[in-house]
């Protein structure tokens, strides 16, 4: 069935950047000679039949702002065979014939397992501060976060080093340790501890006295969050348990983490997967995400974006540490 109306949402986690991928979608779909319609509060809004007509102008003034117009949620409705039986009646009577779905990894499973069982074309796009979906080398919102912790922590330097302080600063980051990893390396860390790499609480002392003792002033310690080991205020604990002597602070970023204006380079991956996913849509493409790869805008099969079987730079942890020797 040729496709005549195009529906976007977004869902899970806001990504700075969503706002540019949906005045993307909207005026490219527009430019194709489609019809486009907004469901606000993601899947929740399809469950309880919160649709509107996008038009053009719907998308104006929008690409600087962080969070997203369409708002979004985790809706549990959204996650039984009734409520998404429901969700597929209400497109329909909308006459919503395709999809474009703008989320993280638990906002692509939900689209898979809503196209295989009504078999609507949906076409995904990564947007997550997390940076945790395969097939991409970046997801729209990462550059941004990236940036609001760099500039967090060259805040938190000048307090540190005027204190001789060991601050431990917690990022978000879900499961993955990209935002602590990368968030280290890009503000001079001393170190950064990520869910994919554990860390001994003596190797992490070591590596902080050697720091110390070579005249350093500060030391930040970049670390993920992480229920399994209770994230900064854990390691913190640990530390100052057997190191006293360590006069060390906390600090958690938090959800600062996903507002704010998107970076340049958000802006223009939004952008370009954005009309990359109407392209997709009139190709007859379906069940695919949007990825970039070297420099390359891919189709990712949803089966193989949500696998989480991408390895990360396991040797960037060294490099934190060699950098700030
Ligand atoms: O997935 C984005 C994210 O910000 C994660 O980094 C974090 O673990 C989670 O969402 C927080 O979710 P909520 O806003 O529901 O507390």
């Amino acid at each position: 069935m040729a496709i005549k109306c195009i529906g976007i949402l977004t869902s899970g986690g806001d990504a700075p950047g969503m706002n540019a991928a949906i005045r993307a979608v909207t005026r490219t779909a527009i430019y194709n000679g489609y019809k486009v319609k907004g469901i606000l509060r993601g899947y929740h809004g399809l469950v309880t039949n919160k649709i509107i007509d996008l038009t053009s102008s719907s998308v104006s003034n929008i690409i600087q702002k962080g969070g997203t117009i369409l708002k979004t949620a985790r809706s549990k409705e959204f996650r039984t065979p009734e409520g998404r039986q429901i969700a597929y009646d209400n497109m329909k009577a909308a006459g919503i014939d395709a999809l474009v779905v703008i989320g993280g990894d638990g906002s692509l499973s939900g689209a898979q397992i809503f196209a295989n069982e009504f078999d609507v074309p949906i076409v995904g796009l990564p947007g997550t501060i997390d940076n945790d979906v395969d097939g991409t080398d970046e997801t729209i919102g990462y550059d941004t976060a990236l940036n609001t912790i760099v500039d967090a922590v060259d805040k938190l330097r000048d307090t540190a080093s005027s204190h001789d302080r060991l601050f431990f600063v917690e990022v978000m980051g879900n499961t993955a340790g990209y935002l602590s990893l990368n968030g280290a390396i890009a503000s001079g860390a001393e170190a950064a501890i990520i869910p994919e790499r554990e860390m001994e609480v003596d190797q992490l002392a070591e590596l902080i006295h050697n720091g110390f003792r070579k005249s350093k002033s500060s030391a930040i310690v970049l670390v993920a969050e992480n229920k399994a080991t209770g994230g900064a205020m854990g390691m913190a604990e640990r530390i100052k348990k057997e190191f006293p002597d360590f006069d060390a602070r906390v600090t958690i970023l938090g959800h600062l983490q996903r507002g704010g204006s998107p970076t340049a380079k958000d802006r223009i991956l939004a952008s370009k997967m954005g009309a990359t996913a109407i392209e997709a849509l009139s190709e007859g493409q379906r069940n695919v995400m949007i990825g970039i790869k070297n420099g390359d805008y891919v189709y990712v099969p949803f089966k193989r974006a949500i696998a989480h079987s991408q390895q990360m730079e396991l040797k960037d942890v060294d490099l934190v540490r060699i950098l700030s020797i």
